[in-house]
C-alpha cells in the first residue's frame, strides 16, 4: 500500500523491543508516510532519540527534558495530525495509563487527546502480560476501540519463554496499513442490528426458542462499527462472542425487543433486524414451575408476538433506512418479497436456512438481497463478508 499523505504518530515505550521500533520508521518511510515519533524517558535510554530523529527525518519529542508547558503545545499538535497513532512497543506501564486516561507525559497525553485510531503493540514479561490488571487494561481498551496487536510469543530478552514479544515490524506495518484502508463511509452514522434468539417463556425453567447464535448480527454490528458508525446492538440469547466497541441492548422475549425498538429504533439512520423472533409466545406464564402429570398430554396454547419489524416500519421516519432478514425454507424470494412489503423494509436479506453454510449457528451464509426493484443473489460466504455487502447496498440505498 502506498502511505504517501499518511501522517503516523509513533510511541515508543521503554522495553528492549525498541530497537525493534526502528525498522518499524524504516518501512513506513519507505511506504512513503510521515512519521512523528515520541519517546518516552524510559524508552530513550534504549535507543537513542537521534536513530529515530535520523529514520523519520522529524525531531523526536522526548520526555526528558519536557515540562508541562511543551507538552500542551506539542501533544495537542500531533494529537490532531495523526492519521493514525501507534504504539510499539507498548509497556503494562503505557496500557495502564491509556485504559485509566493518566496523562503525566507527553506520549501518554497525546494518545489521550488523538481522535485517530490506536494500534497498540505490548511487549513485555510474560507474567507481566498475563496479571489479571494487564488483561483488564487491555480488554478495557480493545472494548473503547483501540487495536491490539500481538504480543507473539517465544524466547524473550529477560530470558523467560512465553507470551510478551513484540510482533514484528512487518506485522505492525501491516496491520497500519490494514487499518488505514479500512473504509470509514459510516462515520458520523448511528446504526443499530438485532441479533440473536427471542426467548419465549412458559414457566420459570422452560421456554421457546430457536437456533439463532448471533453470529450473523454480530457480523453485521462488527463491520459497521469497524467502517465508522456509532452501533447499538439489540441482542436476545446468543451463543457467539459478542462484539467490543458497541452499545448492547439486552432483550430476552419478543415483548422485550418491542420495548427496546420502540426507545431506540427512532434515533437510528439505519436499522438492521437480523435476529430470529418467535412469531408465538405460551399464551400463560406459570409462575411456579409446570408439574409433570404422568400418562398426560401436556397441551401449551400459544398467542401471536408483536411483529417488531412491522412496528418499527410504521414509526420510521424521513431518510431513515430499514433492513431486514428472512429465514425461509421454501419459496424464498417470494415470501422475503411479502416481508419486504409488509414491514415496509428498504432492504431484506433473504436466506434459505436448509442449505448447508446458510442460516443459523453457521459461520458463512447464502443470501439474497431483495429491495422493491432488485434482486442480487450473493454466492456462500463468510457472514463478515455479507455483511460488509449488506452494508454496501444500504449506502447505496441511502444515496439514493
Ligand atoms: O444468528 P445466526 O446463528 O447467525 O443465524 C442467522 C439468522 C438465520 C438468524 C439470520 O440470518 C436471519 O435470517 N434472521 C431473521 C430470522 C427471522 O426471524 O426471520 P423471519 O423471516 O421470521 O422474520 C422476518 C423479519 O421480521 C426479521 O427481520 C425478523 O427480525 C423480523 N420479525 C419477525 C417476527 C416478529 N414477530 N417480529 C419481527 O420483527
Amino acid at each position: 500500500m502506498n502511505l504517501a499523505g499518511k501522517k503516523i504518530v509513533l510511541g515508543v515505550t521503554g522495553g528492549i523491543a525498541a530497537y525493534k521500533s526502528a525498522e518499524i520508521v524504516s518501512r513506513l518511510r519507505h511506504l512513503g508516510a510521515e512519521v512523528h515519533v515520541i519517546m518516552t524517558e524510559n524508552a530513550a535510554k534504549f535507543v537513542a532519540p537521534l536513530t529515530f530523529q535520523t529514520l523519520s527525518a522529524n525531531p523526536v519529542v522526548t520526555d526528558t527534558f519536557a515540562t508541562p508547558e511543551t507538552w500542551n503545545v506539542e501533544h495537542v499538535a500531533l494529537a490532531k495530525l495523526a492519521d493514525i497513532f501507534v504504539i510499539a512497543p507498548a509497556t503494562a506501564n503505557i496500557l495502564a495509563k491509556m485504559a485509566c486516561g493518566i496523562a503525566d507525559d507527553m506520549l501518554s497525553t497525546t494518545v489521550l487527546a488523538t481522535k485517530a485510531p490506536v494500534l497498540a503493540a505490548p511487549a513485555m514479561n510474560t507474567g507481566m502480560w498475563t496479571a489479571p490488571a494487564t488483561a483488564q487494561n487491555v480488554e478495557t481498551l480493545r472494548n473503547r476501540g483501540v487495536h491490539i496487536i500481538g504480543p507473539g510469543s517465544g524466547m524473550l530478552a529477560c530470558g523467560d519463554e512465553g507470551a510478551g514479544r513484540m510482533s514484528e515490524p512487518e506485522e505492525i506495518v501491516a496491520e497500519i496499513e490494514r487499518i488505514l484502508a479500512a473504509k470509514a463511509d459510516l462515520q458520523g452514522l448511528k446504526v443499530l442490528v438485532t441479533a440473536g434468539a427471542t426467548r419465549e417463556r412458559l414457566d420459570p425453567v422452560r421456554f421457546l426458542t430457536n437456533d439463532s447464535s448471533g453470529k450473523m448480527g454480530f457480523a453485521l454490528a462488527e463491520a459497521a462499527r469497524d467502517r465508522g458508525a456509532e452501533v447499538t446492538l439489540v441482542k436476545g440469547s446468543t451463543t457467539a462472542k459478542v462484539p467490543s466497541g458497541v452499545r448492547i441492548v439486552e432483550a430476552e422475549s419478543a415483548a422485550d425487543l418491542l420495548r427496546a425498538m420502540k426507545k431506540e429504533a427512532g434515533r437510528q439512520d439505519i436499522v438492521i433486524q437480523a435476529a430470529a423472533v418467535a412469531d408465538y409466545r405460551p399464551a400463560t406464564f406459570s409462575k411456579t414451575k409446570i408439574k409433570k402429570k404422568a400418562g398426560e398430554a401436556l397441551t401449551v396454547t400459544l398467542e401471536e408476538n408483536p411483529d417488531i419489524a412491522k412496528a418499527v416500519g410504521a414509526m420510521k421516519k424521513k431518510g431513515q433506512i430499514l433492513a431486514g432478514f428472512a429465514a425461509e425454507t421454501d419459496h424464498v424470494v417470494k415470501h422475503a418479497k411479502e416481508k419486504l412489503a409488509a414491514k415496509n423494509l428498504d432492504l431484506i436479506v433473504a436466506n434459505d436456512v436448509t442449505r448447508p453454510g446458510a442460516g443459523f449457528n453457521t459461520d458463512t451464509n447464502i443470501v439474497t438481497l431483495i429491495t422493491a426493484d432488485r434482486t442480487e443473489e450473493l454466492p456462500i460466504m463468510t457472514k463478515r463478508a455479507a455483511a460488509e455487502i449488506i452494508l454496501d447496498r444500504i449506502l447505496e440505498i441511502r444515496k439514493g
